[in-house]
């Protein structure tokens, strides 16, 4: 059975004037790692807030464990919550702002102090117990944050954006622990970050949101190379589209035309595709997966020939090189292709460091490109909002 369940959610406020949920449907097993991403006002913090009985839906079931959350009174919908503005009492030791809580339920002192000091072991701040907040660093108040979670001691942990305030080093060990601890409680978890590649690294399925609804849900390799739509594909990741029109449209492949007279090259399409003989089309090709191929002569290594060959499913477009900008172990390229598309490539900056701006060079294109429909509103979908 699984964790958590949402059947056709939705929240909305002000007499219904702002959606902040739109009909979610979604289902966690026990014991998943789960992020959810979106543009700011998607509505990521409020559907946590309904999870955990904090709002009320509009309409919609949630189940927790099997049960119906509106049939549940407060103190059973117990799920352990650190917030995006997370609120520490400062008049308050560190002990006793996450003991703070259990007091509030009434426990008595022996088992307060038991819970709270094994919170605080959990993570690691159990040398700080006396401490006040403004003695603290800012990883060690998001520590507290946490421990308080913990320390309610729900088998559910929500966290909204809790390494948001963490500077990015220590951000990225943080990020480690949060996960071992997670794990080694048995927890099940929703975290909500705007730092994608802290919910690939970490996260065991991603949960992208906009405008209040759920657009894709999966594990984190499945949203990177099979994004299902041109949103997904540009707010996760970074990706080149090209536009062009297709034909020779088969089961499995077609020919795509780029637009503006550019080249042709065959692609390969999955099966069940929609597409259809001479529509336009959008192809995406993620910036790491670009090759970028030198023509000129005196570039290659004496008596090297430039052998496409050895790529035969590489398909090449003649392009320059307007800008590469050097950002340490990478270099980033932006091209102008022969058709007037600009496209951009991210390379090791050790192996490419021959190619120069200016330089005219073979952008090599492979036979698996993302392809989608071209959709309704082209701008819409490549915004990031
Ligand atoms: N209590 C409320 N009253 C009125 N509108 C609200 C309330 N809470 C949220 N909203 C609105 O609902 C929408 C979703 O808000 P929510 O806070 O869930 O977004 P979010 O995805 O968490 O954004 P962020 O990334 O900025 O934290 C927004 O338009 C927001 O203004
Ligand atoms: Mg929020």
């Amino acid at each position: 059975m699984p964790k958590i369940e949402l059947l056709h959610v939705s929240k909305t406020f002000d007499e219904g004037k702002v959606v902040a949920n739109d009909d979610v449907t979604l289902s966690i097993e026990d014991g998943a790692f789960v992020f959810l991403l979106g543009p700011s006002g998607c509505g990521k913090t409020t559907l946590l807030k309904l999870i955990s009985g904090l709002e009320t839906p509009t309409s919609g079931t949630i189940l927790v464990g099997g049960i119906d959350l509106s049939k549940l009174n407060p103190e059973e919908r117990s799920i352990g919550f650190v917030f995006q503005h997370f609120e520490i009492f400062p008049a308050m030791t560190v002990f006793e702002n996450v003991a703070y809580g259990l007091v509030v339920r009434g426990y008595d002192d022996e088992t307060i102090e038991k819970i709270a000091e094994e919170a605080l072991r959990l993570v690691s701040l159990e040398g700080r117990m006396l401490a006040y907040p403004k003695e603290l660093s800012t990883p060690e108040l998001q520590k507290v944050g946490l421990a308080r979670a913990i320390a309610t001691r729900s088998k559910i942990l929500f966290l909204d954006e809790p390494l948001g305030k963490l500077d990015p080093k220590i951000r990225k060990v943080f990020r480690h622990e949060l996960r071992r601890l997670i794990k080694s409680l048995g927890l099940t978890a929703i975290q909500v970050t705007h730092d994608q590649e802290e919910a690939m690294a970490i996260g065991d399925q991603i949960i992208v949101m906009r405008q209040g609804k759920i657009l894709q849900h999966g594990k984190p390799e499945d949203l990177y190379y099979r994004p299902g739509s041109i949103f997904v594909a540009n707010f996760f990741g970074e990706t080149n589209f090209l536009e062009g029109f297709v034909s020779g449209v088969g089961p499995d492949s077609c020919v795509f035309h780029l637009h503006l007279g550019g080249p042709k090259f065959e692609i390969k399409l999955q099966h069940g595709h929609q597409l259809k003989n001479h529509v336009q089309a959008i192809i995406g090709y993620r910036i790491e997966d670009v090759e970028l191929i030198q023509t000129k002569q005196e570039e290659r290594e004496p008596g090297e020939e430039l052998d496409l060959e050895e790529k035969p499913r590489l398909n090449t477009v003649k392009g320059r090189v307007r800008e590469a900008i050097f950002i340490g172990p990478m270099k980033r390229f932006i091209i102008d292709l022969e058709n007037g598309d600009e496209i951009q490539a991210k390379h090791s900056s050790k192996f490419l460091i021959d190619i120069r701006e200016g330089d005219e060079i073979l952008v090599g294109f492979h036979e698996n490109p993302m392809v989608f429909e071209y959709p309704k509103d082209i701008r819409a979908e490549l915004s990031k909002a």
